[in-house]
């Protein structure tokens, strides 16, 4: 069992107490790696070995370096339970994002604490609502349809580049009530893709010719996109996200800014689409190495007897249900969470002062052998009934994230993977040249740095 105690309680929403500094934490066994960038290099293709390593080598609680910043990565699904759980208000999202992503994404939810954060949250939750869920399926299945329509002729595009085209399509209708063409979803790609690199750049210099720069260029180019439709939202009767959020009330029955909305529309979007983006990318890889497992979900698709299934309908893929769990296991695409003490603390023994910086990757929960049998192994069947791994413990498995912070998308991430994979199981086989080994690249997002895979019409 793991111990967090702390000292006497504080009031959650102060400021940021300040960072303690390296000294403070060198009574904690670590590998800082390299000077500034720390073990940075070791994260672009080794993250899943270098997390399993460093928990053996050096236990639950361990000083690292992420550029920039000294503090401590924590293992354990004892201490995550705790950590998420947060019962204590100590451990804080807010100040643990706020320095890569607070710039970026003002006010995002995930930048939230306590009652800021239930504040924020209600914003949104109409759209996540079960009777919401439901409307979505109808209005993404048509343009999956379009776009796979062509999918087993070469485009020039890398398949990464194809499934984060048709996610936006996807996302601009179902969010934002869009039917975006391609220069739409092109000109969102672009925005989005100057956002996450501002987030990773290690200059954060707003001049011209930086990454930094041209992310904060694309948010502004976002809020003015956002700004622009919300008046039409608020009065219509729309069904996209967007719409839901309009017409969302606060605890005192007001209306929503537009300037909250905005900041949570983006947030929202950028959660979303690489994200979901890579847990296709790994599906498809694994379902292309493995065309019996590929036929029977075929099949399982094919037994619905629809190309476009409805909410409802897609609990009948349970074998796709599987194959998502496991990719989300070995590849979570949201890696590592982050956190900071409000108060000093001690984590397993150690004392921890206020304002160290926690990082929480999931990676090794979901591959500790104390759960998962043969935990580097591709094998949806552990999450079958008979076998359900996942259920041993509340953080043996946990993909997106738990406690209050817990994915808002959770529930539309499945559906759009599964209405999706659907379309394509039933109109292509997708396979890999004989031999290909692809290594998985896990900066930004997890994914395979090259896959190849053909389509061959049904
Ligand atoms: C496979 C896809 C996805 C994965 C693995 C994932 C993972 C996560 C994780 C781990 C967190 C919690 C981070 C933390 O506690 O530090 C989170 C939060 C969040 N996600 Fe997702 N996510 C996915 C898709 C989505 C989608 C599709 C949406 C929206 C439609 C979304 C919206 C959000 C939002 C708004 C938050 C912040 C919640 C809060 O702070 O209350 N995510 N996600």
């Amino acid at each position: 069992m793991s111990s967090i105690t702390s000292a006497a309680s504080a009031t959650p929403q102060q400021a940021p107490p300040a960072h303690p500094g390296r000294a403070a934490l060198q009574h904690i066994p670590g590998d800082e790696g390299w000077p500034l960038i720390g073990l940075l290099p070791r994260y672009f293709y080794h993250l899943d070995t270098l997390v399993m390593h460093t928990q053996r080598r050096f236990g639950n609680v361990v000083r690292t370096r992420i550029p920039g910043n000294v503090g401590l990565f924590v293992f354990g699904a004892d201490n995550y339970q705790r950590i998420f759980l947060d019962r204590e208000q100590l451990f804080s999202a807010r100040h643990g994002y706020q320095s890569s992503l607070g710039h970026l994404f003002t006010e995002a939810l995930l930048l939230q604490d306590y009652e800021d954060h239930r504040f924020r949250r209600r914003l949104m939750q109409s759209a996540f609502k079960t009777h919401s869920l439901r409307q979505y399926p109808a209005q993404m299945n048509p343009i999956i349809a379009d776009e796979l329509a062509d999918w087993s002729r070469p485009s020039g595009m890398t398949i990464h580049a194809r499934l984060k085209n048709l996610l936006l399509k996807i996302s601009a209708r179902t969010f934002f009530g869009i039917a975006a063409d391609n220069t739409d979803t092109l000109q969102l790609s672009r925005n989005f893709t100057d956002l996450v690199e501002a987030m990773l750049a290690l200059l954060r210099w707003d001049l011209p010719g930086f990454r930094y720069h041209r992310g904060l260029r694309s948010r502004r180019a976002l809020e003015q996109y956002f700004n622009g439709l919300i008046p039409q939202r608020r009065h219509g009767d729309g069904q996209d996200m967007l719409s839901h959020m309009c017409r969302e009330t606060d605890d005192r029955g007001e209306p929503f800014s537009d300037e909250e909305i905005t900041n949570q529309a983006i947030f929202l979007l950028f959660a979303a689409h690489d994200t979901t983006t890579s847990l296709l990318n790994n599906l498809l890889l694994h379902l292309a190495r493995d065309e019996t497992l590929q036929e029977s979900l075929r099949g399982q698709s094919r037994a619905l007897n629809t190309d476009y299934p409805a909410f409802d309908e897609l609990d009948g893929l349970s074998g796709l249900d599987h194959c998502i769990d496991e990719c989300l296991r070995l590849y979570p695409p949201a890696p590592i969470s982050v956190r900071s003490t409000l108060r000093d603390c001690a984590i397993e023994g150690y004392p921890v002062p206020a304002g160290t910086t926690l990082y929480l990757p999931m990676l090794f929960n979901q591959r500790d052998p104390q759960f998962w049998r043969q935990p580097h192994r591709f094998d949806p069947d552990r999450f079958a009934p008979g076998r359900e791994e996942h259920k041993q413990h509340p953080f043996a498995y946990h993909p997106f994230g738990g406690g209050a912070h817990k994915c808002i998308g959770m529930h539309f991430a499945r559906m759009m993977a599964k209405c999706v994979m659907h379309q394509l199981l039933l109109r292509q086989r997708i396979t890999l040249p004989a031999g290909h080994r692809s290594r998985i690249l896990w900066i930004p997002l997890p994914r395979p740095a090259k896959l190849p895979l053909r389509f061959a019409p049904l």
